[in-house]
């Protein structure tokens, strides 16, 4: 069965002995104090495309990005290429560098049926412009590396919303596909998002506060969602734009995302969508080893909120509960740590037991629903947090624009 008639998939090229330039999302959670990865769903899910590609003799070289230039999570892809060694069970060569000499040398070396992993794509200036496909295809990285490859395929479906020059210059100049992943998640997404039914209920969790006001402003204004539960660290940045006093520690966990921009963005939606909003009333520290909550009127804290508070559970479970749509993206505490899974496992079992359409969004989400071994329950997960986010708002995916440029340029082989 076609996925979709709009951009090419696998099953229209002839990979035998090419040079496929696959992108892919493989951004992972880390460990801040090891920077190890916390979880490898992500790795796990674009296993499908690059087997098929290897079935097909196809020379794979991958292009990938682990979180932003400045964050602390920034980090080369070694132990990314390790996990998806593991998971393929095949040997997955990676060299730390991009367009350089020893890039090239490692693309010209590869034989049939060979995967080979580049360094971390967003290391190069020319990934931190947002630009159309246009200007990205005259970049340096299409520039350096178009010489050596044969096809283009995507299966970046986390990152589609980005208009990055390895997501969408490539499609300009190159014959492109979409990967396996990408066009599963566009097919039960789109059947998902048909007609979804109301009240419906965004839950924003995770360390992203920069995204969130943007989001909420999205589906709030366009009507897509009656409620927006912020929690996790973007719920503590939003008590703090509501002037309570958090607390220094957790201000220190914050940092990076605590500008004056932030702050007034949020201020912004607070003030326009007033009780749309809801923000945790309580949050949980770690107080002689044991989970104690505090309310908001109790702060600040010398703890940092490693959780929201019972308090916040029992009101946010209420709400999502009597919604026919849940979606969640971002966990809404440290649920890696025990005692302060509570939130984001309580809240994802309301969401199962509202019996309505709920959606999970974004890698860490996703591995916290299999950690709570609730990911069969959940009607939908999805690997994609912002892409997810931006699709079911209806807006344009700039990855996918650029595959169906690509197949109206250069065409299916076949
Ligand atoms: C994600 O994790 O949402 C994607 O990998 C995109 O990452 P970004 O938000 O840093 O662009």
């Amino acid at each position: 069965m076609r996925i979709t008639k709009d951009f090419n998939t696998l099953d229209d090229f002839n990979f035998k002995d090419k040079t496929v330039l696959l992108r892919v999302d493989i951004n992972c959670p880390l460990d801040k104090s090891t920077l190890r990865i916390l979880n490898d769903t992500r790795i796990r899910s674009i296993v499908p495309t690059v087997r098929e590609l290897i079935g097909k003799r196809a020379k794979v070289v991958i292009l990938a990005h682990q979180s932003r230039k400045g964050k602390w999570d920034f980090i080369g892809l070694d132990q990314h290429a390790a996990l998806l060694s593991k998971n393929l069970n095949a040997k997955v060569e990676y060299v730390n560098d991009i367009i350089g000499e020893e890039a090239k040398r490692a693309i010209s070396s590869l034989g049939a049926g060979d995967v080979l992993l580049l360094g971390n794509v967003r290391e190069l200036e020319c990934e931190s412009v947002s630009a159309d496909m246009s200007d990205h295809a005259e970049s340096e990285l299409i520039g350096e590396l178009v010489p050596f490859v044969d096809y283009y395929v995507c299966d970046a479906f986390g990152a589609s919303h980005r208009s990055q020059c390895s997501l969408v210059g490539f499609p300009a100049k190159v014959p492109s596909a979409s990967g396996r992943l990408m066009a599963r998640e566009i097919y039960s997404l789109k059947t998902i998002f048909e007609k979804p039914r109301r009240p419906s209920v965004f839950i924003l969790g995770g360390a992203k506060f920069e995204d969130v006001p943007v989001m909420m402003d999205n589906v709030l204004k366009n009507g897509g969602a009656d409620f927006v539960i912020v929690t996790g660290l973007a719920g503590n940045a939003f008590l703090l734009a509501r002037g309570v006093d958090i607390g220094e520690a957790s201000r220190g966990v914050l940092a990076d995302e605590l500008t004056e921009e932030n702050f007034r963005a949020a201020r912004d939606v607070l003030s326009r969508y007033g009780e749309k909003i809801l923000l945790p009333v309580d949050t949980a520290v770690e107080r002689d080893g044991k989970r104690v909550c505090v309310s908001t009127g109790d702060m600040p804290t010398s703890e940092p909120a490693l959780d929201i508070g019972d308090q916040s559970i029992d009101k946010f479970r209420k709400v999502i509960l009597s919604s026919k749509t849940s979606f969640m993206s971002g966990p809404a505490g440290m649920f890696e740590k025990p005692g302060f899974e509570e939130g984001t496992k309580r809240l994802m079992m309301a969401m199962v037991e509202s019996n309505g359409l709920s959606v999970l969004g974004g890698g860490h989400t996703a591995g916290a629903a299999e950690k709570f071994d609730l990911a069969d329950r959940i009607s939908y997960v999805s690997t994609g947090g912002g892409a997810l986010e931006a699709f079911m708002l209806r807006e344009p995916l700039p990855v996918i624009e650029a595959l169906k440029y690509s197949k109206k340029r250069f065409g299916p082989d076949h």
